[in-house]
């Protein structure tokens, strides 16, 4: 088995950890993102990878990037988030550090770890849900990720939900994930602070009476204080959550959705509606068997744990 290094690469912060062979964290840290080329992203890696190879023997590094990732687990081709256009990343770290280095869409990495080590433990069929900023997921078929031909499959983010709807980062129109993301959250929060300030009181007393101010944890406090229209909001991303995963069962039948991602803090509050939905517009419901939906195990360290382990494969 051996040791190797997990990098967990965002848009904010770069986190990475020493794991071993059974998923457990030996040393991590983190640093922020330093620019989006592959130069500075792939320096800060050699940092943070001299750095904890002083004191652990490690063979590999597994690279989680929120981007999607070439067939050779190598390149950086497009980031719908992101300034990453055809970036070279893997080869940029190779040289730095001289150790096999793999680079893999960060939900995937995710997925990955949750499926070995947490929430989808034994699940062979699973489809694990990143909502963060956008709609980040894995897919696991048969115990094995799922990449698709080009090594950008399991791009669920940007199934076209709405023709014509909001403008997406990937440059369509109408992507899932401008409809159940923390993105999606803080834009009905916001409307609707704007629509009747006096509804969203219990929202805004956290960024101070400033709507521009109001982000997704903010929703979620009021929410947890069963403040209505935080609840509202949630509920509706939630809604938009479960209708897309009805669609996903009709493609993948997984027996398990596992949802991670800052907005999954919010827990039951975002798992329940999206439950209720998924089941009202499940293919052929009431005469099928249906997925169990479950929040995730890992937490913010799933990444990193899972990019580690796709390193060893
Ligand atoms: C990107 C994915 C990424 C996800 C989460 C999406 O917009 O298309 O590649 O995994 O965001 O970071
Ligand atoms: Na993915
Ligand atoms: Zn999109």
């Amino acid at each position: 088995a051996g040791l190797t290094i997990g990098v967990d690469v965002g848009g904010t912060k770069v986190a990475a950890g020493v794991v071993d062979g059974a998923g457990t964290v030996l040393a991590a840290l983190r640093r922020p993102t330093p620019g989006h080329s592959s130069v500075e992203v792939a320096n800060t890696i050699a940092d943070v990878v001299a750095e904890l190879s002083a004191a652990y023997d490690v063979w590999a590094v597994g690279i989680g990037a929120a981007g999607w990732i070439d067939a050779d687990r190598s390149r950086v081709i497009f980031a719908p988030n992101l300034a990453w256009r055809n970036e070279p990343l893997r080869d940029e770290v190779r040289d730095r550090v001289g150790l096999p280095v793999v680079v893999e869409n960060d939900a995937n990495a995710t997925a990955w770890a949750e499926y070995r080590f947490g929430a989808g433990r034994g699940r062979r069929d699973l489809v694990c849900l990143t909502v963060g900023t956008g709609i980040g997921s894995g897919i696991v078929v048969g115990g094995e990720l799922f990449r698709g031909a080009f090594g950008i499959g399991a791009e669920t983010g940007h199934m076209r939900m709405v023709p014509g709807g909001h403008l997406c980062g990937c440059g369509n129109h109408g992507c899932w994930e401008q409809y159940a993301s923390g993105r999606a959250l803080v834009r009905l929060a916001r409307q609707l602070a704007a629509d009747d300030p006096a509804a969203a009181t219990v929202m805004l007393a956290a960024s101070g009476g400033d709507i521009d101010a109001l982000t997704g944890p903010d929703v979620t406090e009021a929410a947890r204080k069963g403040d209505p229209a935080a609840l509202r909001c949630l509920t509706e991303v939630g809604h938009w959550l479960g209708e897309g995963m009805a669609s996903l069962a009709a493609v993948l039948d997984p027996d398990r959705y596992v949802i991670g991602g800052g907005v999954s803090d919010a827990g039951e509050l975002l798992l329940g509606p999206a439950r209720d939905r998924f089941a009202e517009t499940m293919p052929g419901h009431g005469h099928r068997p249906m997925a169990e939906v479950v929040i995730a195990e890992l937490g913010n360290q799933a990444g990193l744990v899972g990019a580690a382990d796709l390193a060893r494969i």
